[in-house]
């Protein structure tokens, strides 16, 4: 199994290119199911999750070209809708394909997702949703059978913001007669990234405060289209240059998409600058403490929580971090404290938990271990300003939501060996 090997104490410095969304990839791959014709994407990133996807469409009957960043997609035909259990086991979001095949073929049957290492992650929202739009749905044997004849808009209230389910729910509503209003829709800019596509391939979406109105379409246009900039990864980035007292440029990172991370991150101390072609980030040798909540977007994102508490961990004070997501998306902290840092998790107020840093000097490094995607890039982080050398197993967590890391930050200066 590959590792990563970390010599850590290297300020990283210059310049480093972010690589496309893989959750704004997914769900666009997904919804080129509602067109017959050949979809071509640009800049999608180079990462085990999209494979997933492109396996999980051909399964239902899409014929796939890729050259590096480009994929093209040929939905003119599609002959099976049933997704079996070993791809959704791989990747929970396989279940972004049951709007779009709903809308296109009216019939999917999928493995309902089980179990997740950040949490228990309920899928009853997109079912509400689907339910609202007219599908018959029935589970038997692990799978979820849905039917519908006519998709029929209604207005839909989802109890959480998920961005998985806004995302089914807008894809099944493009084909659905007359309008659907989401309401309490998540907006992430993965999903800001989604709603683009569908609308340049003709589907009518608007969009207040948090309600999105689609009007249906008697028929999508295939289009060409490029997926926009990872904004975690350009998180993950900013934070590996304030972890290592580095300074770095990210070229076309995109401000508006990280500014709650920024802002904090600015107010720990952090030179962040906007330029016209990305994000300039300067380390600052006087790091003060922070306290954050995860929370949908606009919000501090829960998928950067990881990297930060890394960073926290060795800023000097007593730093909080509420995770109000997820249950269990703090498996990185046990992680953390063979390294050496000081972390207390505590129950907050019901369905938050609090991690309470007091910050160390510095972390030695050690063996860890990733449990998923955003905890492996935290352990990189620590490894990267550790004393010493840390190695990190299971980094197929990593690969699965960052493309070439260790190329990009030895690019940078450190010293990463995959092995
Ligand atoms: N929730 C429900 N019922 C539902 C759906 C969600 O109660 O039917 C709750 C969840 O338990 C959670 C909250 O709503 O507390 C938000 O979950 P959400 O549905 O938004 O998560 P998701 O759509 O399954 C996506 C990303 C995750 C990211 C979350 C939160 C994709 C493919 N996945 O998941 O990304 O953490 O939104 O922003 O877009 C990652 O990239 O590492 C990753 C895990």
């Amino acid at each position: 199994m590959k590792k990563f090997v970390i010599q850590g104490g290297i300020p990283l410095k210059g310049e480093v290119e972010i690589s496309g969304s893989k959750n704004a990839c997914l769900p666009i791959m997904a919804s080129t199911l509602l067109v017959q014709g050949e979809t071509i994407l640009h800049n999608v990133p180079l990462l085990r999750d999209i494979e997933t996807m492109i396996n999980l469409l051909k399964v239902i009957g899409a014929k796939i070209k890729r050259e590096n960043h480009t994929l093209v997609i040929n939905t003119r035909t599609i002959d099976n809708t049933e997704i079996p259990y070993d791809l959704v086991s791989t990747m929970r979001a396989s279940i972004l394909v049951m709007g779009p095949l709903l809308a296109r073929a009216g019939a999917v049957k999928i493995s309902r997702p089980g179990g997740c290492a950040i949490g228990s992650r309920p899928i009853d929202e997109h079912l509400k949703g689907l339910k609202s739009l007219g599908v018959f749905i029935k589970e038997q044997h692990g799978y979820i059978q849905a039917r519908v004849n006519d998709l029929v808009g209604k207005e839909i209230y989802l109890n959480e913001k998920s961005v998985t389910a806004t995302e089914n729910l807008l894809m099944a509503a493009t084909m659905a007669k007359g309008e659907t209003k989401i309401i309490n829709s998540a907006s992430e800019p993965h999903i800001q990234d989604l709603k683009k596509f569908l609308v340049s391939m003709g589907t009518d979406i608007k969009e207040q405060n948090d309600i999105t109105v689609v009007n249906g379409a008697k028929k999508l246009h295939p289009v060409e289209y490029t997926i926009s900039r990872d904004y975690i990864e350009a998180d993950t980035f900013m934070i590996a240059c304030a972890i290592t007292k580095g300074d770095i440029f990210l070229k076309q990172g995109n401000w508006f998409d990280s500014q709650a991370e920024i802002t904090k991150l600015q107010e720990t101390g952090i030179e962040i600058k906007k330029t016209p072609d990305g994000i300039r980030v300067k380390a600052s040798n006087n790091l003060k403490p922070s306290c954050i909540k995860t929370a949908p977007y606009p919000g501090f994102p829960t998928d950067s929580q990881p990297q930060l508490t890394s960073l926290l961990s060795i800023t000097p004070g007593r730093s909080i971090i509420t995770e109000t997501m997820y249950e269990n998306r703090f498996t990185h902290i046990p992680e953390l404290q063979r390294m050496g840092a000081d972390i207390k998790i505590e129950a907050g107020s019901p369905g938050n938990r609090n991690a309470i840093i007091n910050g160390v000097d510095h972390l030695s490094g050690a063996k860890v271990m990733c449990s998923d995607i955003r905890g492996g890039a935290s352990l990189v982080l620590a490894g990267l300003a550790a004393h010493g050398e840390t190695e990190i197993s299971r980094i197929y967590h990593i690969d699965r939501g960052y493309e070439k890391i260790e190329e990009k930050l030895k690019k940078l200066g450190a010293n990463i060996r995959r092995i």
